[in-house]
């Protein structure tokens, strides 16, 4: 067999990864939906080794970034990143050249780029804020693989009206629809407005991650973390479904609601324990 061959055969393997599916599905999803307008967004997702050694080849590194800020929790991780600058919209027509994947060098200071990012692109310039709830995460969830940021339109919206108190926050969010408490009975965080892409914003978020999945950043947009793609999206969208709720009313006379007794039941029924000190039941 020919090089080329065996090259093509490569290349044809890497495209068909699932994880890059995933993120190619996933990424153009939230495209349509208008919350990754322009470069908008980024996501990240901790991939296994053995996985990943199926489609791309581990042994030659294409190349090394240095990290700003290291990351030795992290040593030997793999994950699959969306490129900075690159678009949502573009990323499902050319993989390679909108997304990366990565491992974290022994020292935790650098990462390797073993796939993707095509041309010299670097990772999202969020990677701060990624990587640092990765290791959140992980640290309370030995099942957490996916970061995803997002500009959802109407969370962005509802940071100008409603006050950031994140105890204030996540009852509203929890009143607009039946299904939030039951999706995020751990609330949802609001740290200050930061400047995006610093390591100030990375360590912000991080220290939210602690104990949350959600952390919302005012006048931009949303990170949410979970174990598949499909919770993760899911997560957001009920937040997010929650804030248009919310949008609809928009300050018009509320004739009724959901209780914090009816709060407290649902929460009761479904199993789940909602975040302390928001609930007067
Ligand atoms: P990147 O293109 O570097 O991922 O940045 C987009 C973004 O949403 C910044 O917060
Ligand atoms: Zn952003």
């Amino acid at each position: 067999m020919s090089t080329s061959v065996i090259e093509s055969k490569g290349y044809i393997a890497s495209i068909e990864a699932p994880f890059i599916q995933e993120m190619a599905e996933i990424t153009h999803h939230m495209w349509e939906l208008g919350w990754d307008e322009l470069n908008g967004g980024n996501v990240s997702y901790l991939l296994d080794e053995e996985e990943v050694a199926k489609y791309i080849n581990i042994l030659e590194p294409l190349r090394v970034i240095n990290l700003t800020f290291p990351v030795t929790e992290l040593a030997g991780k793999y994950f699959i990143v969306t490129g900075s600058g690159k678009y949502f919209r573009n990323v499902i027509k050319d993989p390679e050249a909108n997304m990366g994947v990565l491992r974290v060098s022994k020292n935790g200071e650098s990462v390797e780029v073993l796939w993707g990012l095509r041309n010299g692109a670097v990772p999202t310039s969020e990677l701060a804020s990624h990587f640092m709830s990765h290791i959140e995460r992980l640290k309370v969830d030995p099942t957490h693989r996916i970061v995803l940021h997002t500009h959802a339109t109407n969370v962005i919206a509802m940071t100008f009206t409603h006050d950031l108190d994140e105890l204030k926050f996540t009852k509203t969010l929890w009143e607009m629809c039946t299904e939030c408490l039951v999706v995020f009975p751990d609330g949802v965080s609001v740290i200050p407005w930061i400047v995006p892409g610093s390591s100030e914003i990375g360590r912000e978020t991080a220290k939210k991650m602690k104990d949350h999945r959600v952390v919302i950043w005012p006048q931009h947009g949303i990170f949410g973390t979970g174990s598949t793609m499909d919770s993760t999206f899911g997560l957001v969208e009920t937040v997010e479904k929650a804030a248009i709720v919310y949008n609809l009313i928009g300050g018009r006379e509320i004739k009724q609601k959901i209780t914090d007794q009816q709060l407290a039941d649902l929460a009761k029924a479904f199993n789940v324990t909602p975040k302390a000190g928001i609930l007067n039941v």
